[in-house]
């Protein structure tokens, strides 16, 4: 029988066809991808998405006919992929907004980002912060790239288990012109310490490491860190906190043992074996790791080191949306409370009996990220069809 791939979720869930007048975004997937068990339950939460819409009331203008849709990087046209890619080339070339005495190293607007996450890297990625403020700054960066860079699309994803078998042939690193760059040169890159995961506590190199020589981004100066050291071959940062001018080239290791720890699976059970918010916010760090599995670091770690950069540049705000979508009402505003402090200074059992303390209720937290974006209530962050103000309005597909 032939495989429909689409997202009305009474298609997928009544395979004989029978579709009723549910929500039909206008966005259309790349066939040659087959459905994944993630795609699949977020097709089957949209009529959750339906009801929950019908039901709350902080919608503002926004609605299901009128969100936008984040769509897959392999379900963009190949013109949408470059104009996304001159997006970004553009934003690279931009003068930064960040203040040039702390800062001597940003020397973009796209350095204004990495600048960010660079030195608020703690708090980003604290109970509080890691979901809500990571929404809030991809929407921002998405927003520089309209509105500065004249981008006409929206942020796309990455949907790590498209290409993990094989990211280096992929159409995101294939290094042709349409992708987001190769892989980097061989390098004595020695991979990625994962402590306290024994015995699988290293992420083995993928074989680059090394400058990245074709595709879009080859020509990128990268300036900003390192701020420990990484890797052997790189310059040292003339600061000790990494903020200072240090241009030198891209260098990237496209990994395919980091990618295998983002496979569906892992992403399925993320979200579904864990309701309650501490152990979902644990589990999306890898915390604590799964036991006997060859691959424990957790989404947001296997994620960050398939290709060393930003962990998919939606896909990990999809996975917090399609958790939150299972039971609205409960989770929409779920904070996380217990949850162990990132990243990782302590022996597990330690960090279990000394969790996180909240000093404050969600609800006086402000999220303030400094020249990204104007600061804001945390729980104005949690909605994304309908929060910031309204101005938060998408699916991810
Ligand atoms: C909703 O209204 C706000 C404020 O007028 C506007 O910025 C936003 O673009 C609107 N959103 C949609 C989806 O129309
Ligand atoms: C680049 O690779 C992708 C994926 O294989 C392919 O769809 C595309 O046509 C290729 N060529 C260019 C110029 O983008
Ligand atoms: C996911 O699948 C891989 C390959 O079959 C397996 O090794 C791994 O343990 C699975 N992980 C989870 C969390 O199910
Ligand atoms: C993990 O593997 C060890 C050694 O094979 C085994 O003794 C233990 O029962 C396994 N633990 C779990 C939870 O599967």
């Amino acid at each position: 029988m032939k495989r429909v791939y689409s997202i009305l979720p009474l298609v997928l869930a009544v395979s004989s066809g029978v579709a009723e007048a549910a929500f039909t975004p206008k966005a259309s997937r790349n066939g040659l991808y087959p459905l994944d068990v993630v795609d699949e339950l977020e097709a089957a939460t949209m009529s959750k998405v339906e009801e929950w819409m019908a039901i709350k009331k902080t919608a503002g203008n926004c609605t299901l006919e009128n969100a936008v849709v984040r769509q897959e990087w392999s379900d963009l046209t190949v013109p949408q992929r470059e104009e996304y890619i001159s997006a970004v080339l553009c934003l690279q070339k931009l003068p930064p907004r960040a203040p040039k005495d702390k800062f001597p190293g940003a020397l973009s607007r796209f350095d204004d980002f990495v600048a960010f996450h660079m030195t608020e890297a703690m708090m980003l990625h604290d109970p509080y912060h890691l979901f809500a403020s990571h929404k809030y700054f991809i929407w921002a960066y998405e927003k520089a790239l309209r509105d500065e860079c004249g981008y006409k699309g929206y942020q796309p994803y990455m949907n790590y288990d498209r290409y993990a078998q094989d990211p280096v042939n992929s159409p995101m690193f294939n290094g042709n012109a349409s992708s987001m760059g190769g892989q980097g040169l061989p390098s004595k890159y020695p991979g990625i310490a994962q402590p306290y995961r024994k015995p699988y506590d290293w992420i083995k190199p993928g074989g680059g490491g090394g400058c990245v020589t074709e595709g879009p981004f080859k020509d990128m100066i990268v300036s900003l860190g390192p701020k420990g050291h990484v890797l052997t071959d790189v310059p040292k940062n003339p600061q000790s906190d990494g903020l200072g001018s240090n241009p030198r080239c891209f260098r990237r290791d496209v990994n395919r043992n980091s990618a295998l720890g983002a496979t569906a699976n892992y992403t399925y059970s993320t979200i579904m074996d864990n309701k309650d918010v501490d152990a979902f916010y644990n589990r999306y760090l890898g915390m604590p790791p799964l036991v006997n599995d060859t691959h424990p670091w957790g989404l947001h770690n296997a994620g960050h080191y398939m290709f060393g950069g930003d962990p998919g540049g939606g896909m990990l705000d999809r996975v917090w949306w399609i958790w939150q979508m299972q039971d609205p009402e409960n989770r929409i505003n779920a904070i996380p409370t217990g949850g162990m402090a990132m990243p990782p200074h302590q022996l597990w059992e330690e960090a279990a009996l000394h969790p996180y303390q909240r000093a404050e209720d969600p609800k006086d937290v402000i999220v303030d990220l400094g020249w990204i974006a104007p600061a804001i209530p945390l729980l104005e962050l949690t909605d994304q069809l309908g929060g910031n103000h309204g101005q938060f309005c998408y699916i991810y597909l």
